[in-house]
């Protein structure tokens, strides 16, 4: 072991001075300016990465969990010591969190990398700042353990239930085909967001809560206690309390995130019925270690791993029912079977030695049993065809059976802006059946792959009472949304994909069932299409992490890492394909 590997506390990763033992000296100097005493600077440390903004309400309650970790720290033994770092909200970055979501990853990295700790505890809790956080951690090598802010409570609207933000779609659905008025839709405004925490259904927040706890990354049912409750709080403290242990068992990210920790975790995201957006992330986490997620055998999976949560949008319930039910466990002890029950958690403990040592089951109504499912296959299922050679997702749990499988004709739109531009538009030329097809919103095209594949539906259609129609992007879709909706069409149109060429009066077909995407159109044709598509020009305007994105960016099905950060080889392949 190299002498670096065994420095621990304030003697890791001193500033380089070329002096080690006067910038110790210096270190020690400086904190001890803020009060601390030799016994508090001799502990293990556990940094804290503080994802507290007052941009991001849905880390509203940081402040008290942080408060609570810091405690289970002590009463361990160790030194905590908290460090901010960027925090995401969904609603509140422009253009996208996901455009933000590498940058957070780095600044996570880093700051693990370059500031003195032994081991780190990660709040996270909004959609991109989970992901991030264990992008960063896996890479930086140091002991880490997620803590998610918890989910927010349920609001009611005239007697009705509602949370964020799949009743948000609902009623701003009825208001745009005018079944509810100005008023009512400001009234429901109030009560979408009772309570601090992030959104109340399965969406890509909870997806990743429970994605995490299923890695083994996270405390055994840490996922899913609302952030107001006192579960939560006593998570985050034994969540400090298990990261000091994590120290003298070295338990790194690489030990805990395993190819086989990453099939557990894609088979939780299928069963829980996830966001789509989870395959990305988790492809993105993966990456980070040499293990690359393969789409097709995603696939595979899928049609043997059955959705048991009842939660919205694939169900009717929330979060805070889903812990009310048992949480995560409940839905580990369903798809025992199918899981690898050996791999590592950070209590230094087995996923299988946790289950065998959880509460009892009892009877509840949110997780249905393995063979009484609410979807008879996993929540997602992968499309290839000519219009999308890279693969591309649907939610199927989510979508409409009666449209499948369905054949139309496109109606187009060349970017966001002239979706935004025309959809409204009472002349525009689109009946019930048609495909919507929405192009430039991919990786690179808005850039960030806006959640906008939810393409709202035509006004004058919604008028009518068209709830669902086929749509079909190279975007994505909030883990909150429903609707017959294929997305991360990769290639995506602004690098010149298929996407690019389709064109309104196209015949478009889908099949679920046959898992293709395809545009009816002769490879001719296509071909000829392709010659004369403008070439893609560089933004000349683009400089600091605009240009680093817009050059660095990879496509969905590789995570849409920055080609630099992921691993430099793929060393493994989840899942594992059958022999
Ligand atoms: Fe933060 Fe939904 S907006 S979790």
């Amino acid at each position: 072991m190299d002498k670096k590997s065994v420095q621990s506390g304030l003697k890791k990763g001193l500033t380089n001075y070329g002096d080690e033992g006067f910038s110790l000296f210096l270190r020690k100097a400086f904190i001890k300016g803020a009060g601390y005493t030799e016994d508090a600077l001799s502990r293990p440390i556990v940094g804290i990465a503080n994802t507290g903004s007052g941009y991001n309400p849905c880390h509203g309650n940081a402040p008290q969990l942080i408060e609570a970790v810091k405690r289970g720290v002590m009463l361990a033994g160790g030194l905590p010591i908290e460090f901010p770092t960027i925090s995401i909200a969904e609603s509140f970055s422009h253009p996208t969190s996901m455009y933000l979501r590498n940058l957070m990853s780095m600044d996570t990295e880093e700051m693990i990398r370059a500031q003195p700790m032994d081991a780190v505890v990660l709040i996270g809790g909004c959609d991109k700042t989970v992901p991030a956080q264990l992008m960063g951690a896996a890479a930086a090598g140091v002991p880490a353990i997620q803590l998610v802010t918890g989910a927010m409570l349920t609001g009611s609207h005239r007697g009705e239930r509602v949370g964020a933000c799949t009743d948000c779609r609902r009623f701003w659905a009825r208001f745009r085909g005018e079944e509810i008025d100005a008023h009512e839709i400001d009234e429901v405004n109030n009560q979408l967001v009772p309570t601090v925490g992030t959104c109340s259904v399965m969406g890509t927040a909870s997806t990743m809560a429970c994605i995490a706890e299923a890695l083994g990354i996270m405390l055994p049912g840490g996922a899913s206690a609302p952030a107001v409750t006192a579960d939560r709080i006593r998570i985050a403290e034994r969540t400090g309390a298990t990261a000091v242990a994590m120290i003298g068992q070295q338990l790194t990210p690489e030990r805990i995130l395993t190819p086989d920790a990453f099939e557990n975790a894609l088979r939780v995201l299928l069963a829980i019925g996830g966001s789509t957006n989870g395959i990305i992330h988790l492809t993105a986490i993966a990456g980070r270690l040499g293990v690359k997620i393969d789409l097709g055998e995603v696939d595979r999976m899928a049609r043997e791993t059955p959705v048991l949560v009842d939660l919205k949008p694939s169900g009717k319930h929330y979060m805070e029912d889903l812990h009310k039910a048992g949480g995560l466990t409940t839905v580990l002890r369903e798809i025992r079977p199918l899981l690898h029950l050996d791999t590592l958690t950070v209590t230094g403990r087995t996923l299988g030695e946790e289950l065998d040592a959880a509460p009892a089951s009892f009877s509840q109504e949110v997780v249905r049993p393995f063979d009484k499912p609410i979807y008879p296959q996993g929540g997602v299922a992968v499309l290839h065809g000519n219009l999308a050679p890279g693969g591309a997702i649907i939610k199927q749990s989510a979508a409409n059976p009666a449209l499948m499988e369905h054949e139309a004709r496109a109606v187009v739109f060349e970017n966001a802006e002239d979706l935004a531009r025309r959809i409204d538009d009472p002349e525009l030329d689109v009946e019930t059946d048609d495909v919507l097809v929405l192009k430039g919103i991919g990786p690179i095209g808005a850039p960030g792959m806006p959640e906008a594949g939810y393409i709202p539906i035509p006004k004058k259609l919604a008028k009518l009472g068209v709830k669902d129609m086929v749509r079909v992007s190279d975007g994505r879709m909030s883990g909150t949304a429903a609707g017959t909706i294929v997305l991360h069409v990769t290639p995506e149109s602004a690098i010149g994909g298929p996407l690019a060429l389709v064109q309104s009066g196209d015949r478009i077909r889908l099949s679920v069932a046959n898992r293709s995407i395809d545009v009816l159109v002769s490879e001719e044709e296509l071909a000829r299409r392709a010659q004369s598509l403008a070439p893609r020009t560089q933004d000349p305007a683009a400089r600091g992490y605009r240009k680093l994105f817009l050059t660095s960016i990879t496509q969905a099905d590789q995570g849409c890492d920055f080609d630099f950060l992921a691993a430099a080889e793929m060393t493994a392949k989840v899942p594992k394909p059958r022999g």
